[in-house]
């Protein structure tokens, strides 16, 4: 199997993508800077396949599964150009690349626009030079289904308008406009089209990855007070946290607080699995693919949910609404059905009992 690079592999999707990708075979090599991630994630994730983390470049002969870690920064050139010079002189070239590597917090870009377009955009097109360069023309991009923005009908299609309204959203249209380019598709928005310039690319839209592991050895582990609800519910049901605040009851839903997609980590890495698939057996095309399950749950519900999967009750209270929010973002997932073969497997209720059993087992996250 393929010889793959993955960039920010120690975070929490990268984390679980490795793991699938190691179950199907592959050689992988993570970059990661550890700016939000920890190695720990990394030496489980080999543990699960009875393997060792290979720190820095071992000689690793023989075709079978394995996984290193290169502690480094996407946006540096020299970085990258050693590593796949030295993924070639060891004989196993890096076919393709899964770019994780990335700031993800949407608050945090409100306040930190340069270091989110710094991070996400430069160190993008740093890691596109470096696999021209290196004649690595397979990509598979982490991209959000942020830049969707306040969507103006759910669910959400691939031809939904681009209209992100933060600059972590902005910045990931703004990589798929850079991908767009180099594989010689400008200004085409077709989710499915045939590459001019022989690249593979999948620009994946994530909705909202929740849960963990079903070991329970990994999970999301965010640093400081966490900005999503899920990893906020299960620290309040661990008792690391007091209460939650549920940012309106007021709005045009079912019970009137915020409906989203919740796609279980698990899903979402055979998500990757199956696009990486699609694009080594296929011609030089630009895929770009929302990764949902299509089903929405409100706030009141996802709590409801751990609160039956842990056995603890999860004190709340109503707080104003958060700016920027929407009141439903669901995916249209029958794209990524069609194209990949891939649909979600889980449920909110799996997606509960895992997250569980990881913050259960960990209630510091990867720190205890
Ligand atoms: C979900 C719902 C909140 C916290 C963001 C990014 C997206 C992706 C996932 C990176 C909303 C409510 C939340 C809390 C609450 N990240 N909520 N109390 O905003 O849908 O998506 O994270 O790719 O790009 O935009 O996720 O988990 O923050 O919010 O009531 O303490 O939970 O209002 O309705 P969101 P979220």
């Amino acid at each position: 199997m393929a010889q793959l690079l993955i960039t920010g592999g120690a975070g929490f999707i990268g984390s679980h993508c490795c793991d699938v990708l190691l179950e199907a075979g592959h050689q992988l090599v993570v970059l990661d800077d550890f700016s939000n991630s920890s190695a720990i994630a990394l030496e489980r994730v080999a543990d699960l396949h009875g393997l060792s983390l290979q720190r820095q470049w071992a000689e690793h002969h023989g075709s079978g599964s394995s996984i290193s870690l290169i502690e480094g920064d996407v946006r540096e050139r020299q970085t990258l150009d050693q590593l796949f010079t030295r993924a070639k002189a060891l004989g196993r070239s890096i076919e393709a690349v899964i770019h994780f590597a990335g700031l993800k917090a949407v608050g945090e870009s409100v306040q930190q626009p340069l270091r989110y377009w710094d991070v996400n955009l430069v160190g993008s097109q740093r890691l596109l030079e470096a696999m021209e360069t290196h004649g690595c023309r397979t990509l598979v991009f982490s991209s959000s289904a942020t830049l969707y923005g306040t969507p103006e009908q759910v669910p959400i299609a691939e031809s939904a308008p681009i209209q992100p309204i933060n600059p972590y959203g902005a910045s990931k249209a703004a990589v798929e406009t850079l991908l767009a380019d180099v594989a010689g598709c400008s200004g085409c928005s077709d989710p499915v089209q045939s590459s001019p310039k022989g690249w593979r690319i999948a620009r994946l839209r994530y909705f909202n990855p929740v849960g963990a592991h079903p070991s329970g050895r990994i999970g999301e582990d965010p640093n400081g007070l966490p900005n999503n609800l899920f990893p906020f519910v299960t620290q309040v049901a661990v008792g690391r946290r007091e209460a939650l605040q549920v940012f309106g009851d007021d709005w045009p839903t079912r019970d009137g607080t915020g409906v989203r997609d919740y796609i279980h980590v698990m899903d979402l890495a055979e998500g990757h699995r199956a696009a990486l698939k699609t694009l080594l057996a296929g011609p030089p095309q630009l895929l770009t693919l929302n990764l949902g399950s299509g089903q929405g749950a409100s706030v009141l519900e996802v709590i409801q949910a751990t609160e039956a999967a842990s056995g603890r009750s999860i004190p709340y209270r109503i707080a104003p609404r958060r700016p920027g929010d929407a009141a439903i973002t669901v995916a249209d997932p029958s794209l990524a059905e069609r194209v990949l073969g891939w649909r979600t497997q889980r449920t909110l209720n799996d997606i509960c009992r895992d997250g569980w059993a990881w913050q259960k087992a960990n209630p510091h996250g990867f720190s205890t």
